[in-house]
């Protein structure tokens, strides 16, 4: 399907005063336009409630006049747009760009009369928004000092929130908060409650060369695009002709159904070369045993990169029906200690315990699928003088993976330090990816930058971390968590959650779950590589039962549904496999213990077996981690499942067509 129009407004003379609203196709959403006094605003409704009120557009540059004040209209086009479009995995097959646009083609009145677009889109979703800038006689190239984009939403909406310029990146928990209440700067997305009932997120879509947005309230208490800066201030250089990332602002009537917002993807370009050879993938890693210092990434007796550990690894994958493996701790640069190694990591070079040569053709022989890893401690000058080698490196072992990590709190180049959210750290990533599709590797980026929807034009950015994840368990990882991220972090793409970690009582890693939870993960969770993060033993010999979920369930999904949540406290979803008719699926809860009635009429005709996985009576996530029940019964549309959630806990269903 594939519909496109187009008015052009050739306005005779400049006009200095406009105002127009435009809506979304099914006429709930619009964005109202007004050129007043010089300036150019905007504002977003849902049901004609004002959700963003009037907020100011523009941008400080240094050593030059800002682009703000004293702007005429010049020219206005709108059209339509109505695309569906495959995608190559991911939660959905089809995804709908459907939208009406408007470009307001800006000049100034005076001075040097710069020109500017404002493209506006807006979607059934919510509304984005971009500057396009045009090389002109007198204007080439501009420093960015400061964005001065306003999302001014009620200050008494709620915000669910991250720190911003914090030496974790974006590993935090969550906090709920008033708006007026925040202080600093917060990451996106930023997910809102309107005191109306309706939930928005505001985050960037395309980010390239330019600092990510970040958010912070200015002084009229309205919440203003912060852009990571540089470390000389400046939040970014560029040449023109040169488009911002857009600004999105998503809208929902609730919070579950913020959780199928299509918006980043469909601000991307399509991909503009052929990917057919990128896979998802499961994998199982030499990871967690580190973790629970059973191995250790250095070297020694108990290194866990060995060969002889890799070939172990390879045929429990192989025994498990797990398509793939990582191995870390296997360069050199991991003894002593490794956060200050940085400088001096070696990417081609193996330790002499481990036998690259090897390990990848037994890899090979056996059918299993190495993921390789590059831990950079963020010192990117050593790692980009080693790229090309390093992933030639890895193309010629035939390893087609690659999981690149960015620990530390900085970015490092020529002794500088940046933010990893910088235009040198977005820079650099987007380097990484474009070197890797030259080599057709496939990533799963650590410590990254966070999700713009990039993965449409590389479908090889197969997901990232980028938000707490299990290794933070033990102690600094808590229920509420995974009910937080569906509605926050998750809006933005996929995440190696590294979900599957079934030796929950660890007593080096004791966890804050229960089992039937840690299965859940793989459908509440979306990632296009998702780890089987455990051992094999605890697999095999621990919990084969509960381990069988792991092996069934996909990775690539043809729908998704979300059926049932509030942020904070519970999230159901049900997803149905891209390879075949099952359905599955999964639900969290945070530290409270609730039942959830799921209805199946999204099931096609026919019968199906459920297994289901659930919480026992008496689970709990610190108290009685393993108690669940595994059943399995016939069911069909027509029927509904109550299923009971301990606290901490959650439940992994099944649903096998006959
Ligand atoms: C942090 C990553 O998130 C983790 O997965 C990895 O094992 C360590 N860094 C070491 O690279």
């Amino acid at each position: 399907m594939f519909r496109f129009f187009r008015w052009l407004f050739h306005l005779g003379k400049p006009l200095l005063e406009y105002s127009n609203t435009i809506d979304s196709p099914d006429g709930r959403t619009a964005c109202s336009l007004e050129l007043k006094n010089g300036q150019i605003m905007y504002s977003v409704l849902k049901d004609k409630k004002v959700l963003v009120k009037e907020s100011h557009l523009g941008m400080a540059l240094r050593g030059d006049e800002p682009l703000y004040n004293g702007l005429i209209l010049v020219r206005a086009v709108i059209k339509g747009f109505d695309e569906t479009w495959e995608t190559k995995w991911g939660e959905e097959r089809y995804i709908r760009n459907n939208y009406s646009e408007i470009a307001l083609y800006l000049s100034e009145s005076g001075g040097k009369k710069r020109l500017f677009t404002l493209r506006v889109r807006v979607f059934n979703e919510g509304v984005a928004f971009r500057y396009e800038i045009p090389p002109q006689p007198e204007f080439q190239r501009l420093v960015v000092q400061d964005e001065l984009t306003e999302f001014n939403v009620d200050s008494n909406s709620y915000a669910w929130h991250i720190p911003a310029y914090q030496p974790d990146r974006y590993e935090y928990n969550y906090n709920r908060d008033a708006v007026y209440m925040l202080e600093g700067s917060v990451h996106t997305p930023l997910t809102l409650e309107h005191p109306t009932g309706y939930f928005l997120s505001i985050h960037e879509a395309a980010l390239y060369n330019y600092g990510s947005m970040t958010l912070k309230l200015n002084q009229r208490g309205a919440l203003v695009s912060d852009i990571t800066p540089l470390s000389d201030g400046a939040r970014a250089y560029v040449e023109l002709p040169f488009n911002t990332p857009w600004r999105v602002i998503m809208v929902a009537d609730n919070a579950t159904e913020l959780t199928t917002n299509r918006m980043i993807l469909n601000l991307n370009d399509p991909p503009k070369e052929d990917f057919s050879w990128v896979k998802p993938l499961k994998f199982m890693g030499i990871w967690w045993a580190m973790y629970v210092g059973e191995y250790t990434w250095a070297e020694g007796e108990r290194h866990g990169a060995t060969t002889k550990h890799a070939e172990e690894y390879i045929d429990a994958c192989k025994r498990l029906g797990i398509e793939g493996l990582l191995v870390e701790g296997w360069n050199k640069g991991w003894n002593g200690d490794w956060l200050s190694n940085g400088p001096t990591n070696d990417f081609t070079h193996a330790t002499p315990d481990f036998d690259l040569d090897k390990v990848a053709s037994y890899a090979m022989d056996k059918g299993i699928k190495l993921v390789g890893h590059h831990e950079t401690v963020g010192y990117i000058d050593n790692y980009e003088k080693q790229l090309e080698e390093a992933y030639k490196y890895y193309a010629d072992h035939n390893i087609m993976y690659v999981k690149p990590g960015y620990a530390g709190a900085w970015m490092t180049v020529q002794g500088r330090r940046e933010f990893h959210h910088s235009q040198v750290g977005v820079r650099h990533y987007q380097k990484a990816l474009e070197l890797a599709t030259k080599y057709h590797i496939c990533l799963d980026v650590h410590e990254p930058i966070k999700g713009t929807g990039l993965e449409r034009t590389w479908p090889n950015l197969l997901t990232r971390e980028g938000a707490r994840g299990q290794e933070y368990e033990g102690g600094a990882l808590f229920p509420s968590h995974a009910t937080i991220l569906p509605y926050t972090r998750l809006l933005s793409g996929g995440m190696d959650y590294t979900s599957g970690i079934l030796d929950v009582g660890n007593s080096v890693k004791r966890m804050a779950t229960t089992l039937a939870r840690q299965i859940a993960y793989y459908v509440t969770i979306f990632s296009a590589m998702q780890m089987a993060s455990d051992r094999p033993k605890i697999y095999e010999e621990v919990h084969p039962d509960v381990y069988k979920f792991i092996r069934d369930v996909p990775v690539s999904w043809d729908r998704t549904l979300p059926i049932l949540g509030q942020i904070g406290q519970y999230y159901v979803v049900a997803r149905k496999d891209r390879e075949s008719e099952d359905w599955y699926i999964g639900g969290v809860t945070n530290e409270e213990g609730r039942r959830v009635r799921i209805t199946l009429e999204f099931l096609d005709d026919g019968a199906y077996t459920a297994e289901i996985y659930r919480d026992g009576p008496d689970a709990h996530y610190r108290e009685n981690q393993l108690s669940i029940e595994i059943e399995s019964r016939d069911v069909t549309k027509n029927d509904y499942m109550d299923i009971y959630m301990a606290p901490g806990g959650g439940f992994a269903v099944r649903l096998k067509k006959h």
